[in-house]
């Protein structure tokens, strides 16, 4: 029998096929353009008004996804055939209910979107259940256990709450004399107040990468199929990425571990849709790090290198639609940042940003800015990732922030 993909009603009509985005940034704005490219009804929702989703969606709901009641509220109103969330903080406990329960599809799956929320979940089904390489790590949930977490790992080591994202609460400890700042600074940075931390070794690594990988059905049989992205390079500050590029050149070896890293975790999470695989690499030699459930912001740099960018790829994949992950260029994005802490800003520049024909740009259009949120990000395509990287730094630095 021949596999029949979901049928796409009209939107906004009661045949509409719907999905609700559970987060409403600046990955969610591209994943619901590309939505609504194949005819979806999306509704976007975010603890804020305005959020860059939100600005591109059919719907737009404002509440605080973390509280259980709200979400069940919005999702009893909305009636999605597909909830995608595209962040971390939600009430996931929601979600595997909603799953148990045939009321709507979970993307990729509740497991998936569960297990990650919480660096522990994640980390002890690669390193314990799937016996995936990773940094050697401790948890601890009180100072006195913390202390002692950091001195049997050893130092320098890296602290982050478990509940946490973008480098929030995170810091590298070189010495038992930062040990009692970074539980500090843990405890202010995560979700949760008095939450647990992971202490992990630090991995000396030639560089890291993001390998995104693909579930979805083949178009004939249904079948559930991998397929991968080229890897992505790229350079995190703070625990935040500054510019990533396409492809990230490795050995062989190297390739061929890293997928079967991200093949193993990626079935075990299932589901279908994209995966951001985040992966460090030394010579022959590949550790996990981390999975994002959805498109990963590294992943901007797919705008511009790929057939389908990782947003059209996601869409596709949820939708059970086939995909195609091959890259027509080599490419690389620079974050542009909004410099200040203010509202209502302005962007100049724009012209001599793109005077280069192999240049790009996306403005997320977000309501605020702090000096170090992403606001935008900048694209260039050339014939070397370096070149490809001096260009999108280049073109970054042309877009400069005005304040009113
Ligand atoms: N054990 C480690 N060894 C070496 N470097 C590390 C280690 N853990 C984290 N890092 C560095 O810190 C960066 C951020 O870490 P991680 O991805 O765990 O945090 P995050 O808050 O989830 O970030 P994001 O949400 O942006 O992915 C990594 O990309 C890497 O550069
Ligand atoms: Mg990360």
């Amino acid at each position: 029998m021949i596999y029949m993909s979901v049928t796409i009603g009209t939107p906004l009509q009661s045949s509409a096929f719907k999905v609700l985005l559970l987060g409403s940034g600046e990955l969610g704005k591209e994943v619901v353009i590309s939505l609504q490219r194949l005819g979806v009804e999306v509704h976007a929702a975010d603890r804020y008004d305005h959020a860059p989703a939100m600005q591109v969606a059919h719907f737009s709901h404002t509440l605080n996804m973390a509280d259980p009641e709200v979400l069940k509220a919005l999702i009893t109103q909305v009636k999605p055939n597909l909830i995608v969330p595209e962040i971390e903080a939600i009430a996931t406990q929601v979600l595997v209910e909603i799953e148990e329960q045939n009321i709507a599809t979970v993307i990729p799956s509740a497991k998936a979107v569960n297990l990650t929320m919480n660096r522990e979940g994640i980390r002890r089904l690669a390193a314990e259940e799937l016996g995936l390489p990773t940094s050697a790590y401790r948890f601890a949930n009180t100072l006195d256990a913390f202390r002692a977490a950091c001195d049997d790992i050893g130092y320098p080591n890296f602290v982050k709450p478990v509940m946490s994202s973008s480098g929030k609460g995170q810091s590298r400890v070189k010495s038992f004399d930062e040990v009692d700042a970074a539980w500090e600074y843990a405890q202010t940075g995560g979700r949760v107040n008095q939450g647990t931390v992971i202490v992990e070794s630090q991995i000396d690594f030639d560089f890291e990468i993001t390998l995104l990988t693909v579930r979805s059905k083949n178009a004939e049989t249904g079948e559930i199929k991998t397929s991968y992205c080229d890897p992505i390079g790229h350079r995190q500050d703070a625990g935040d990425y500054v510019e990533s590029w396409q492809p990230q050149a490795m050995t062989p070896v190297a390739l061929e571990e890293a997928k079967r890293i991200a093949n193993k975790v990626t079935i075990a999470l299932g589901g279908c849709g994209i995966f951001g695989v985040e992966l460090f690499v030394k010579g022959d030699k590949v550790w996990f790090s981390e999975v994002s459930p959805r498109p990963h912001d590294t992943g901007l740099v797919t705008l511009a290198s790929q057939f389908q960018s990782e947003f059209e790829l996601h869409a596709r994949a949820i939708l059970g639609l086939p995909v195609n992950t091959a890259r027509h260029s080599t490419a690389a994005s620079a974050v542009i940042y909004a410099g200040v802490d203010d509202k209502n800003l302005s962007f100049n520049g724009l012209n001599l940003a793109l005077a280069n024909p192999n240049t790009d740009l996306r403005l997320f259009g977000k309501p605020e800015g702090f000096k170090r949120r992403r606001m935008g990000v900048a694209t260039a395509r050339a014939e070397t990732t370096d070149q490809a990287r001096e260009l999108a730094q280049h073109t970054a630095q042309q877009v400069s922030v005005q304040q009113n």
